[in-house]
């Protein structure tokens, strides 16, 4: 059968690389800086109950069917959903949803660097000592000069962007390892180091609170955005994981790997939340402020404490390391593709990748300062406009491509993925490249990539449409 396939781009040294590579995906932006701001929007508890469900009852089946399609057809997602299904005598165009899937990763991949860029910004903005002795009003004014500014984030969108794409057309073996064995445990104890901070503000309690509890009712207002966010922090639903799954080596057990990587994700984003919003209280910010949240409540803190300027530095050079690897991940899986396809030299592929996705991304710069009137999908007073200049309702273009990729193209790109595994590929062909040793486990992992993930998708967006 089709077990011993090769990789054309070359393959992970052993299962801790592709454990590092997974985990640098999933860990970035989404569970620091977009996780936060997101409970703060969403009202706290009923948001991270609801993301966490997500997480164990979609989000864990979709990645396991990912890594499962990339390993067995160990090709780019396109030509892997071709392959095998082709195999099992099926159509080819299930490929479709994977190319859709990739596609997707060049649109989340371009806002992503313009964030990825802040951090970089705050790297040197927090070793300068802008921050010492700040005031609450201050961090806030910092971040919105700076968002204010278009060509001072295009700068750092172009440097973030650049970084990205010259690793990736090295390939993603080169570097990865070296740098993530390192950087990601620490990024790890920086992090504990913060919630250790947020534990003498006084507001820790509080900060759990807003965390953990809830009102029913506020259940369904952040259904759509929980379920959508889950599959963006485990990076699932377009590709890349699926691309990583691809270089993974036959040995290594699939289920019992992203099962660890899901968990460790998950944890990074509740410590994340755990440490930010004591500061958020103490300092009497808003937990709604939205995406600057991260980027004037750690500078805050970093502000008015002892080493902070040391810390801050050391902090953001690590949120941009996470950023960095997940951005990769995003730009991964169609490079891959493209080199299959066309066997155009790697590196040119990725020059024109990245270009696209680098000119995308200046709509989201513009949309923080000369683009903030322009607003699509408006709904005011009964009328609806597709676009209109300076309505007060609306998404603006970031807003748009944030709505469009994480609420619409990742859930549909999951149900693709694990339809794909639990019906077209079939119990015995899942069974021999899970290796889940226990019968029950294998069933109850298997019933939950069949029914429950791809169920649990279209409840969801059911809910939303009928709300
Ligand atoms: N998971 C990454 C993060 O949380 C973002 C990402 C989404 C990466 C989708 C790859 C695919 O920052």
């Amino acid at each position: 059968m089709s077990t011993d396939k090769v990789s054309v781009h070359g393959s992970w040294a052993s299962r801790w690389v592709f454990i590092l590579a997974a985990t640098g995906s999933a860990v970035g932006l989404g569970s620091i800086w977009k996780f936060p701001y997101m409970v703060g929007v969403y009202g706290g508890g009923a948001f991270v109950l609801v993301f966490l469900a997500c997480i164990a009852l979609i989000g864990i089946p979709v990645m396991m069917a990912e890594t499962l399609i990339g390993r067995r057809a160990r090709q780019s997602p396109a030509n892997a959903l071709k392959v095998l299904a082709l195999e099992a005598g099926h159509s080819s165009k299930w490929s479709w949803g994977a190319f859709a899937g990739m596609i997707t990763a060049l649109l989340i991949l371009s806002f992503y660097s313009v964030v990825g860029g802040w951090s970089l910004e705050y790297i040197i903005d927090v070793g300068k000592g802008d921050f010492q002795a700040v005031t609450p009003d201050g961090v806030g004014a910092f971040f919105g000069e700076l968002i204010a500014d278009p060509w001072r984030l295009v700068a750092w969108h172009t440097l973030f962007m650049l970084l990205s794409a010259i690793t990736i057309a090295k390939g993603v073996n080169a570097g990865l390892e070296r740098s993530l064995r390192i950087l990601m445990p620490l990024l790890f104890v920086l992090i504990v180091i913060l919630l250790g901070y947020s534990l003498t503000t006084g507001h820790f309690m509080e900060g759990v609170h807003f965390m953990f509890d809830f009102t029913p009712e506020k259940l369904l207002d952040g259904l759509l955005p929980a379920m959508g966010h889950a599959f963006f922090s485990l990076s699932v639903g377009v590709g890349s994981i699926m691309i990583y799954g691809a270089y993974m080596t036959k040995e290594a057990s699939i289920s019992a790997t992203v099962v660890g990587v899901a968990l460790l994700d998950t944890f990074v984003s509740l410590l994340a939340g755990l440490a930010l919003f004591p500061i958020v209280f103490a300092a009497g910010l808003n937990p709604s402020e939205g995406p600057g949240l991260m980027f004037v409540t750690l500078p805050y803190a970093f502000g008015n404490v002892a080493f902070g300027t040391v810390m801050g530095v050391v902090f953001f050079i690590l949120v941009a390391v996470a950023a960095w690897s997940s951005a990769i991940s995003l730009l991964e899986p169609m490079v891959a593709y493209l080199v299959e396809r066309t066997k155009v030299r790697r590196g040119w592929v990725t020059f024109w990748l990245s270009f696209i996705c680098w000119f995308v991304g200046l709509g989201t710069v513009f949309s923080f300062n000369i683009w903030k009137q322009a607003k699509f999908f408006v709904n005011e007073g009964g009328a609806f406009h597709l676009y209109q200049w300076g309505a007060t309702a609306g998404l603006d273009f970031f807003g748009v491509i944030d709505f469009f990729t994480s609420r619409i193209m990742l859930p549909l790109g999951g149900l693709c993925f694990v339809i794909f595994a639990g019906w077209v590929m079939g119990r015995e062909a899942v069974r021999d490249e899970l290796s889940v040793r226990s019968p029950v486990l294998f069933a109850l992992t298997f019933f939950l990539m069949r029914y429950v993930a791809p169920i649990g998708i279209l409840i969801v967006f059911a809910a939303q449409l009928w709300k």
